[in-house]
């Protein structure tokens, strides 16, 4: 079937500044500041290299955390990363608009490539705006006259309305990259072979992305069983009338998470039977593992992880779905103190017989963490709260702006 986008062999690149909007964003060592190597980096250096090999000049856009989070940093470490998956250098430049950065695109050589710093930095980025309203930011203003095609390879980020996202694709010859174009034809793919009972296993440390699924749930009733941990869970048992205690409060407070808590206790009130909050949750005591039944509420230690008996909860259900989308880890799961529920669920999954779609950055780093067969899954995507907003129906803004660039070419 024709698709509703350009792709990369609408092109011809040859000596060709071309933009590309990846994903690069990835886990970052709290104590150390390293980035941590990822399968979103190593997947982008693939669209890069054929890019180069095409003889385009590639000037690569990305972020990395949100302003004001500890992961939100600058790119040169993965400037760094994507030189080794390309096996080619990739230039980092610590500028996104200056007169640096257009001085670097400027003198780019075919088959060269930068990576200007974090969009982000910008205010424009994060706005959240029509691709017609991006087009005439000084992000796209600056940049855009450099350059001569716009690839959009960053389907991760595709949910996000932002001036990266879908700015360029109202201003420059438009197409999809390699990695976006995998990802919409095998979410596509995916959701043509689920069944029901279907189960969405939710966590992480993003809730804003799960709150749409709440939402979708308690609207129709394609979700038959949301099983929630991480913040999410928390949310959820806030919402139940539980008390978690004064330091978790702060800290949901202080990430801005309790905004959600509306949306999330209309949800519970709603459709409280298709959402299976935990039923214990593991505590750090000086670092170790300690579990605390919800009637030993409130803590005033950190909650790393939900307690054993959910994760067995969490396991049966898995093992009656036909289907299982999972999308971010349910603790702590770099630290073996806290990986148990992310790895009850896992091997749950690993046995199941059900179709599964696992997305997210931090869940792929988790599955390769304990060595899941890949084989077993049945697709693998690189993004977590894209594919949670294509899951609850609602279109993307990011596929959206190509696919009206790509009817006006
Ligand atoms: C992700 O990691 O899900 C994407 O990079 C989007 O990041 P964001 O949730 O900070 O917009």
């Amino acid at each position: 079937m024709a698709k509703a986008f350009l792709t990369m062999d609408y092109f011809d690149f040859a000596g060709k500044t071309v933009l590309v909007r990846a994903d690069l964003n990835s886990s970052v060592d709290e104590a150390t500041g390293k980035v941590q190597d990822s399968e979103r980096i190593k997947a982008h250096a693939k669209t890069i290299k054929e890019l180069a090999k095409k003889k385009a000049r590639v000037v690569v856009l990305a972020h990395q955390g949100r302003a004001g989070d500890k992961d939100f940093t600058h790119l040169d470490q993965h400037a760094e990363l994507l030189s080794g998956h390309a096996k080619k250098k990739v230039k980092f430049v610590p500028d996104v608009i200056g007169p640096e950065a257009v001085k670097q695109i400027q003198k780019l050589k075919d088959g060269r490539v930068l990576l200007l710093d974090n969009v982000r930095l910008l205010a424009e980025e994060t706005l959240e705006l029509a691709p017609e309203e991006h087009a005439k930011s000084v992000f796209v203003r600056t940049l855009a006259p450099l350059a001569q095609v716009f690839v959009n390879d960053a389907y991760s980020v595709a949910h996000r309305p932002h001036c990266s996202v879908v700015g360029f694709a109202a201003a420059l010859p438009s197409c999809a990259g390699r990695v976006m174009e995998e990802e919409i034809d095998g979410n596509e793919k995916a959701r043509e072979q689920a069944g029901h009972p279907n189960v969405y296993i939710l966590g992480g440390a993003k809730p804003d992305d799960c709150v749409k699924l709440l939402k979708a749930a308690s609207a129709g009733g394609e979700v038959d069983k949301i099983l929630v941990s991480g913040v999410i869970g928390e949310l959820c048992l806030i919402a139940k009338g539980l008390d978690l205690g004064k330091s978790k409060l702060e800290v949901l407070e202080k990430n801005k998470w309790l905004k959600d808590l509306p949306a999330v206790k209309e949800a519970v009130e709603r459709h409280g039977e298709k959402i299976e909050a935990p039923l214990d949750l593991a505590v750090s005591e000086n670092g170790a593992r300690k579990e605390i039944l919800l009637s030993q509420l409130p803590t005033d230690k950190p909650v790393y992880d939900i307690g054993s008996k959910t994760a067995l909860r969490f396991a049966e259900i898995i093992r009656g779905a036909k289907s299982v989308y999972v999308k971010g880890p349910l603790g702590k799961y770099e630290d073996p103190a806290f990986e148990l529920g992310t790895k009850l669920v896992f091997e749950a999954l690993a046995k199941s017989k059900a179709f599964s779609l696992v997305g997210g950055g931090h869940t792929l780093n988790a599955m390769e963490k304990f060595g899941v067969n890949k084989k077993k899954i049945g697709h693998i995507s690189l993004a977590g709260g894209a594919l949670l907003t294509y899951l609850t129906g609602a279109s993307l803004p990011g596929v959206e702006a190509l696919k009206k660039a790509a009817q006006q070419k």
